[in-house]
Formats: C-alpha cells, structure tokens, sequence
C-alpha cells in the first residue's frame, strides 16, 4: 500500500546550508532503491517535507528522520493510503522559503496563505488541503 507523510519541524540553528547539501545527498543515495518521492520545504527556520512510498517503508524513514539532529520538534500533519504518488519523479525536490516573502508558482489566496501558516505552525490535519498547498510550489 502506498502512503503518503507530511510533517513539519524546526531546523537547528547549527544545519547550515551545507547540512542541506548533505540531507539532499542522502535522500538522491537512499530514496531511490527504496522508491520514496517527495519533497523538501524548508526556511531557516523550518522544515516542511513530504515523503511517499511504501507505508512501511515511509514509516522506517520517519523514524530514521525523526532522530536527525539537525531538526526537533517533528509534527507529523498527516499519513494517508493513496493510490498514486503525487511527486513520482522527485526523488526528494527541494526549495528553500524565503525569510519574507514566499515564492509561490501560482498566486495564492488569502485562504492559502492561512493553510500554509498552519501547515508551519503543524496545526493543519487536512491531508488533501496540505497536498493541494505543497503542490503549488512546483
Ligand atoms: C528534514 C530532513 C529530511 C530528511 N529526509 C531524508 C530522506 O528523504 N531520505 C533519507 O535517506 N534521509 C533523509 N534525511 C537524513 C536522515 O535523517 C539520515 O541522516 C540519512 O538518511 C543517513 O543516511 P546516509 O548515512 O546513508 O547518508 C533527512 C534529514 C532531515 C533533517
């Protein structure tokens, strides 16, 4: 079954840019023999990832996440079945977040903007109205 992972959490002060490299190394090694997709948000302060594949391989990968010591405080926003990926050909797609302002390839709502500011702050639990947010930036 495949599974799909959102969650947030806040990156240390100490995973500089060239953590980020490292990160983004370790998912192009890891994701794909495993079949894991997704994508990388992340600003300054934050981290905002989506992963799909397997549910028990999604999950072994959250676990392995969650102990990174390069980010605390991982908020888990929602875990639903799918029946597809939605980012079958990223094998981790990354974008930073600017401090201010956020650069959405579409523009966005006011309604969109209050999703987003739940989606950081791990208050949204609406899986589809997440995905439907995270798609909009590629
Ligand atoms: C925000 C964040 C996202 C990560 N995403 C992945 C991922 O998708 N795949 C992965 O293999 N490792 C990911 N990692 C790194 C793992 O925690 C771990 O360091 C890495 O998988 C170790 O593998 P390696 O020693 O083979 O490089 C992520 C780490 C952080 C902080």
């Amino acid at each position: 079954m495949l599974s799909q992972l959102v969650y947030v959490s806040n990156r240390k002060q100490h995973c500089t840019e060239e953590e980020i490299e490292k990160i983004l190394a370790s998912c192009k090694k890891n994701n794909p023999p495993l079949n894991i997709t997704g994508i990388l948000l992340y600003s300054d302060k934050k981290f905002i990832q989506l992963v799909e594949g397997e549910s028990k391989v999604i999950m072994e990968l959250y676990d392995k996440i969650k102990k990174d010591d390069r980010h605390t405080n991982p908020m888990m926003i929602s875990l639903s079945p799918v029946k597809e990926k939605s980012f079958p050909s990223w094998h981790m797609g990354s974008k930073k977040l600017p401090a201010g302002k956020v650069d959405y390839k579409t523009d966005i709502t006011t309604e969109d903007k209050n999703v987003f500011e739940s989606i950081l702050n791990g208050k949204e639990e609406n899986g589809e109205r997440v995905l439907n947010m995270l798609k909009k930036f590629f």
